[in-house]
């Protein structure tokens, strides 16, 4: 027989029965996209691994305990051969073949009738990879083009306008702490889509300078406010914009219901009768103490953490934290817009019980390229912010956490990353995705 390409085609498998034999790793690796195809899948096989097992006992899959025997494919559209004996691999492939059922050979590609494109999903997309040249399959390959091309759909680097009718409407979009790589996918995406996008100068601004020259890129703080607040006048854009009939991103830094005033402006957007999206994003107030090598939280040493504005001094009339309350906890403190009050809230801190000794740590421009630490302790630290002249934007840890990272090289730039690679079945172009950086 000549070999020639695969031919490419979405199989509709919802309701259709789907044999699977072996309920191994490869089985473990299949089994989610045909139960989120919907096929009605009998495995067959003596032993499964313990998420096989569990997609079984959760009723996703109906399992058969025992080796394959002949007549197992009646009834099947499409058939999934993997297991660990090649005479059953063997008869089994003979019978899909007989009953001209498609099959998938993890064993064997070229004794298979089907193969598994690499596949991945951005959102409304299915994009699969399939090797040209029977004779040239290189799974690796094909999974690193699936991975750049539904990253690229992901973050707009690839593009692929709608040409459906978009509903304008504005997206608040939770940016994360600064670095570009922090925001989620859905808001990197969304961001690739939007024809205006007014952003905060706190969060990932490096992304701003990616956009094609036709986005407008409003700057929040230069909004000109006249007779409103600056808050008022940010609400008036957006509502303008969305009724121009664009497509609008409020990029906010970190997550936008954290101290920034998202809804205050899903509010007004509601009032005008404009949709809006809310997309949360990576808070400070754990993102920039873990990029400097803090858990918030430590099994044995704080059992809570606690977020508290400190734009505020404590003695203003107009704070509503409850300074007392605070020093007798005993787990962590952080303290977002700080850097001016930390005097007096440390002050407040010690006058309330909280030990002088606990450790300080001052944050600055956390995740970005200037992030800086400061560690002091509450009895010195407002000396030590004023000495090392630190600035805002900064995240203050108050707690033991703040030591208990030390030595593991996290945020000092000499930690080190991890890569779970993982090995492929030969059967299939269906190689694992690359882990996310
Ligand atoms: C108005 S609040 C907004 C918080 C934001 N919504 C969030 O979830 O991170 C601004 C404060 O967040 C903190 N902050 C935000 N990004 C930061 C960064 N990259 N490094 C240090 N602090 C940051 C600072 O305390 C800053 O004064």
């Amino acid at each position: 027989m000549v070999d020639h390409p695969a031919y490419p085609v979405g199989l509709r498998l919802s309701g259709r029965r789907v044999v699977v034999i072996g309920g191994g790793q490869v089985a473990q690796r299949r089994l989610p996209a045909l139960i989120a195809a919907g096929a009605d899948i009998v495995l067959v096989s003596p032993s499964a691994t313990p998420s096989v097992e569990a997609m079984a006992t959760a009723g996703e899959i109906r399992w058969e305990r025992r080796r394959y025997t002949e007549g197992d494919l009646a009834d099947a559209w499409y058939v999934l051969i993997a297991t660990t004996d090649p005479q059953a691999n063997a008869q089994a492939s003979a019978e899909a073949e007989r009953s001209r059922v498609w099959c998938v050979r993890s064993d064997d590609a070229n004794a298979a009738t089907a193969w598994t494109p690499a596949s991945g999903r951005s959102k409304g997309v299915t994009v699969a990879v399939l090797t040209a040249d029977p004779h040239d399959r290189d799974p690796r390959r094909s999974a690193a083009l699936r991975d750049a091309i539904v990253e690229g759909l992901r973050d707009g680097t690839i593009a692929a306008p709608h040409h459906r009718t978009r509903t304008p409407g504005v997206a608040l979009v939770g940016g994360g702490p600064g670095d570009p790589d922090l925001i989620t996918v859905r808001g990197r995406r969304l961001l690739a889509e939007a024809d205006v996008v007014i952003a905060d100068r706190l969060g990932p601004r490096d992304l701003l300078a990616e956009l094609p020259p036709q986005v407008e890129v409003i700057d929040a703080a230069k909004i000109p406010y006249g007779r409103f607040m600056a808050q008022e006048a940010i609400n008036a854009a957006l509502i303008e914009h969305a009724k121009a009939g664009k497509a609008v991103v409020r990029l906010k830094g970190g997550d936008p219901f954290v101290f920034g005033r998202g809804m205050e402006e899903a509010e007004a957007l509601a009032a005008a009768g404009i949709p809006c999206t809310v997309v949360p994003g990576i808070s400070s107030s754990i993102s920039v103490p873990a990029a400097a090598g803090i858990p918030v939280t430590h099994r044995g040493v704080a059992h809570e953490f606690t977020v508290v504005s400190g734009h505020v001094a404590p003695d203003d009339e107009r704070s509503l934290v409850d300074w007392a309350a605070l020093a007798r906890l005993r787990g962590t403190l952080v303290v977002l817009m700080g850097v001016d009050k930390i005097g007096a809230i440390a002050r407040a801190l010690v006058a309330g019980g909280r030990d002088p000794h606990t450790p300080v740590a001052v944050i600055q421009e956390g995740t970005t390229a200037a992030q800086r630490r400061v560690d002091a302790t509450l009895a010195t630290v407002a000396d030590t912010v004023a000495a090392e002249e630190v600035r805002p934007p900064a995240v203050i840890v108050i707690g033991e956490v703040v030591g208990v990272g030390v030595g593991t090289g996290i945020g000092t730039g000499t930690g080190t990353g991890t890569d779970s690679g993982t090995g492929t079945d030969s059967g299939t172009d269906a190689a694992p995705a690359r882990p996310t950086p």
